[in-house]
């Protein structure tokens, strides 16, 4: 049964990726004095996309962390209210764990979002159809907030590399289409929007943990009524959590690594088998194309391919390896104890992310990579929505990505993002008469900032600006 979503109170960002709105930007912020923050709030508040709209110019999105709730005025006891992901931040020696952010990777060497850098309160996302659109909007935002005393603790910028991530695949195929808002799709990819907006039902059939206030704190009757029928109002409705994640990637340190293992015994170099090595790692060619389905080549006509599964038409990983990345991060129908079936495809939908990140920095492209670095900074904002980060985000990252014995592997990591040692990682690519398998692949993507945010819905964005 569809459910009725309320698109206007909810941030469009839920529905859209905004592929159109070219240009993007992340403005990291802290507040000031509560009373001017609230004002500012307000203002920004009436200004944010909402789900009902598919915006051709701009877009703005607010999300907070809860040092900014706690600065609005938001008591403790509402805020215990919140996910415990949310609260104790990405962060703690657990998520650290939970995420294997060491080594390189430690918090404690971040740029931003990390325990030696200024808490982050919030988060003002701000895109546009092209650069001059979204510098004329920042001016105006950046005045506005810095007029109510906030700061931009640091800047975020995207850049338009078309529809690719900086090894040079395309990106943005596959997302969850959520029940209600129209989108078609294969079933087994729709999923309840519980499980991407808070105050609906998920995919157990129950309401995600979501903040409540006493109704006497909502004189103003803002904020909807609880759905599960209690007295209290709910600030989460229409609201969900955002992950951001800023992950440099080394581009040529990966295409080098590459070309080296797919030498000829000559030395010579063979781009053919190094792409398709690159293509296995990812789960699909640098065109889009799924190995699943096609296996030996990359397919223009498949490249926005995304109705396929892996048990029924790949099930021992001879054209996508088990442990390649978009298999691993989204298994579809081939999770354990039962393979194939309905069961393992409801399993399966407990685990989807809505990702919406953004490229940064300029685009080298592997034969330019390949006659080395050039010493330009680039990688992924990865930001994804879920409703509940730890079952969403944290466990695809944990016990998926980071998983040394995922499915039936024995020794491999998500050889794209996954967490590895000293010693590099294993990859390997069942193969007939015998499996190939890769090893000791360093690491090429690492973290450098990240935090988790609640993006409220609008009425939520109201009543905390009235606090
Ligand atoms: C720099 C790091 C990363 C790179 C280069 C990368 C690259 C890619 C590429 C090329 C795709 C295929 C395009 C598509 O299906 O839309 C993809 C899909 C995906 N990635 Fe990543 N990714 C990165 C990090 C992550 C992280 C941190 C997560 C989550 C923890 C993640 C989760 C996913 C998911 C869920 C999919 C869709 C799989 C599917 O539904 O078939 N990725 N990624």
């Amino acid at each position: 049964m569809a459910a009725n979503l309320e698109l206007s109170d909810i941030q469009g960002l839920v529905a859209r990726g905004y592929g159109r709105l070219r240009a993007a930007r992340l403005l990291l912020l802290v507040l000031g004095e509560p009373a001017p923050s609230r004002g500012w709030l307000a203002s920004v508040a009436a200004q944010v996309t909402t789900a009902d709209v598919d915006p051709r110019d701009t877009a703005i999105h607010l999300a907070f962390a809860p040092e900014g709730l706690r600065n609005l005025g938001l008591p403790e006891a509402v805020l215990a209210g919140f996910s415990n992901e949310f609260r104790e931040g990405m962060t703690t020696p657990h998520r650290q764990r939970v995420l294997g952010d060491f080594d390189a990777n430690a918090p404690e060497r971040w740029r931003w979002g990390g325990p030696t850098t200024p808490a982050v309160h919030a988060v003002l996302m701000l895109y546009g159809a092209s650069a001059a659109e979204l510098e004329a909007l920042a001016a105006v935002q950046v005045q506005a907030l810095e007029a109510a005393g906030l700061k931009v603790l640091a800047t975020l910028d995207a850049t338009d590399i078309g529809d690719v991530e900086p090894f040079g695949f395309r990106d943005g195929i596959s997302q969850p289409l959520l029940e209600g808002l129209g989108k078609e799709g294969p079933a087994f990819n729709v999923v309840q929007p519980g499980e991407f907006v808070l105050g609906y039902k998920n995919e157990y059939g129950l309401l995600t943990d979501r903040p409540l206030v006493p109704a006497a704190t909502d004189a103003g009757r803002i904020l909807p009524r609880d759905a599960a029928g209690s007295d209290a109002r709910d600030l989460g409705r229409n609201g969900t959590y955002l992950v951001v994640r800023q992950l440099e990637q080394d581009v040529a340190g990966f295409w080098r690594c590459l070309d080296g293992i797919t030498r000829a015994p000559d030395g010579t170099s063979r781009p053919t088998e190094r792409t398709k090595l690159a293509a296995k790692m990812v789960g699909r060619w640098p065109g889009g194309a799924p190995l699943a389905t096609s296996p030996d080549r990359d397919d223009p006509a498949q490249a926005k391919s995304n109705d396929f599964r892996y048990h029924a038409q790949d099930a021992d990983g001879l054209g996508c390896p088990i442990g390649a990345h978009v298999r691993r991060t989204n298994p579809r129908d081939s999770l354990d104890p039962n393979p194939g079936s309905d069961g393992s495809i409801a399993l399966n939908r407990r685990h989807r992310i809505l990702r919406r990140g953004r490229a940064y920095g300029p685009y080298l492209p592997a034969e330019q990579a390949l006659a080395g670095a050039d010493g330009v900074e680039r990688g992924l904002h990865f930001i994804c929505l879920a409703a509940n980060i730890a079952r969403q985000f944290e466990f695809i990252q944990h016990t998926w990505a980071n998983n040394p014995k995922f499915a039936a592997l024995y020794d491999d990591v998500d050889p794209i993002m996954g967490a590895r040692g000293p010693g590099g990682a294993t990859f390997s690519m069942p193969a007939t008469p015998v499996r190939k398998r890769v090893t000791g692949l360093p690491s090429f993507v690492t973290v450098r900032g990240g935090g988790y945010f609640f993006l409220p819905g609008i009425r939520a964005l109201r009543y905390l600006s009235s606090l």
